[in-house]
């Protein structure tokens, strides 16, 4: 990794416009991120660009330990952004860590966290990924099928250990978010219909490779109401409470991520409601609180800056043409995404802004990052920022079009370090074989 490199810090004085966040702030009109300049970092870094802010992320650790309490195990989940110097952030704040593959699980061992206190989810773990779990001695796999219990049953015998295991359970709770990412209806892949979770407790107590430790609930992504968390938790305490099997050795329950952020309108989660309704009633049967968040953490500490290729007006709409895509960041196209954004360089006169759409170079009509935005006219060279950028974003571009993805950088305090290089050509087909 490349050393922290100076460049001039400057005090914050206003929160951009739109931003989650008042580590992304005004100074004379221009957009800086913890002091050091947007525009600065574009020349230098080149474009597109993620940059992302930690003392943002450390804001947000703090106000989740805040209202979770000090007892509280939090397990960042990796798949939001999961960069190793994102990962460094919170395992220096005392994060713990959630993931769903044996890649997520490599990411933190190679950042060097211990892996102890790791979840280890999803639907569809491999035997190989279970086994190297299994050999990292994570904290428990979130289990999802009958068939998973049988493969850890069986490598754990193989490997004359026992296997820690926690039950996902479907609790068949509503929320009120984009179907793509609801996880805890019935109709939704994930977890374990009660009935079948009852079976497989009996199944576990029976096993001398196997080892119940907890339950875990995820209900989905980008909530802002408390109440389904705790739905949720009514429906696990009276699973348990139905044989008295349910709660031997049980440890912790995880209520899942899923904390909403505001994308530019309306209120973030209040986490302090979510761990309210929540908390004290998991303490009150002698579990360990634990949550997994993942947007909330790093959602607002980023931002994806973009240069203007053109603009293009007439017809029934204008466009601002930039250089970042929906392989850049691909939350618009894929579940019509509202992403703020804004002129990192407010003009000098102020004319009335326009109504435009901000499109990538990519061959798709879907390639938008931001839908009838009022940005001020803004040329060929300007800069915009692609707000609330941090999670979801690099973790889920691709090099569609043959596009590099783009560099990826941590702002400090005043330093700024290259967390992930820019792509080159080659890295486009390095794994390619040309026979
Ligand atoms: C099991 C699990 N935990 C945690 C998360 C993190 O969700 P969020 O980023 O909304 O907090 C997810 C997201 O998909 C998940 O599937």
């Amino acid at each position: 990794m490349r050393p922290a490199a100076k460049i001039r810090a400057v005090n914050p004085t206003q929160i951009f416009p739109g931003s989650g966040s008042d580590r992304f702030h005004l100074v004379d009109g221009e957009m800086h991120c913890e002091g050091l300049a947007i525009t600065a970092l574009a020349e230098r870094f080149g474009t597109p660009l993620y940059v992302y802010s930690r003392a943002a992320m450390e804001d947000r650790f703090d106000a989740v330990r805040d209202a979770f309490g000090a007892d509280a195990r939090i397990c960042y989940a990796v798949k939001a952004n999961p960069n190793l110097s994102v990962l460094r952030v919170f395992g220096e704040r005392g994060a713990s860590f959630d993931v769903v593959s044996g890649g997520e699980l490599a990411r933190v061992q190679t950042a060097g966290f211990d892996t102890s206190e790791v979840v280890f989810a999803g639907v569809g773990k491999t035997r190989a990924e279970m086994d190297e779990a299994l050999r990292a001695g994570i904290l428990a796999f979130h289990v999802e099928s009958a068939a998973e219990v049988e493969v850890l049953e069986d490598l754990a015998r193989e490997r004359g250990t026992v296997a820690p295991v926690a039950l996902r359970l479907n609790p068949d709770v509503d929320v009120d978010t984009h179907a793509y990412i609801s996880t805890g209806r019935k109709q939704d892949k994930f977890g374990l219909d009660l009935a079948i979770a009852g079976a497989l407790v009996e199944r576990i107590a029976r096993s001398s490779s196997l080892r119940l430790r907890g339950y875990h609930v995820h209900l989905g992504s980008q909530l802002k109401d408390p109440k389904p968390y705790a739905r949720a938790l009514d429906r696990i305490e009276a699973f348990v409470d139905a044989a008295s099997a349910r709660g031997e050795g049980v440890e912790y329950l995880d209520v899942g991520g899923g904390f909403g952020i505001a994308y530019g309108t309306g209120e973030a989660c209040d986490v302090r409601a979510v761990a309210h309704a929540v908390v004290d009633r998991i303490r009150a049967r002698g579990w360990r609180p634990t949550t997994e968040p993942g947007r909330f953490l790093v959602g607002d500490a980023g931002v994806l800056v973009s240069r203007v290729l053109a603009r293009k007006d007439g017809g029934d709409k204008g466009f601002l043409v930039c250089d970042a895509a929906m392989n850049d960041l691909i939350r618009p196209a894929l579940y019509g995404a509202h992403h703020p954004v804004g002129a990192v360089r407010a003009p000098d006169r102020a004319p009335a802004p326009l109504t435009v759409d901000v499109v990538g170079p990519v061959c798709e009509s879907g390639d938008f990052l931001a839908r009838s935005a009022s940005l001020p006219p803004m040329v060929e060279g300007d800069l915009l920022a692609v707000l609330a950028a941090g999670a979801y974003g690099a973790s889920m571009a691709s090099n569609y079009n043959s596009r590099p993805r783009p560099a990826e950088v941590l702002v400090d305090g005043g330093d700024v370090t290259v967390c992930r290089r820019r792509e080159t050509y080659e890295d486009l087909y390095r794994a390619e074989i040309d026979s």
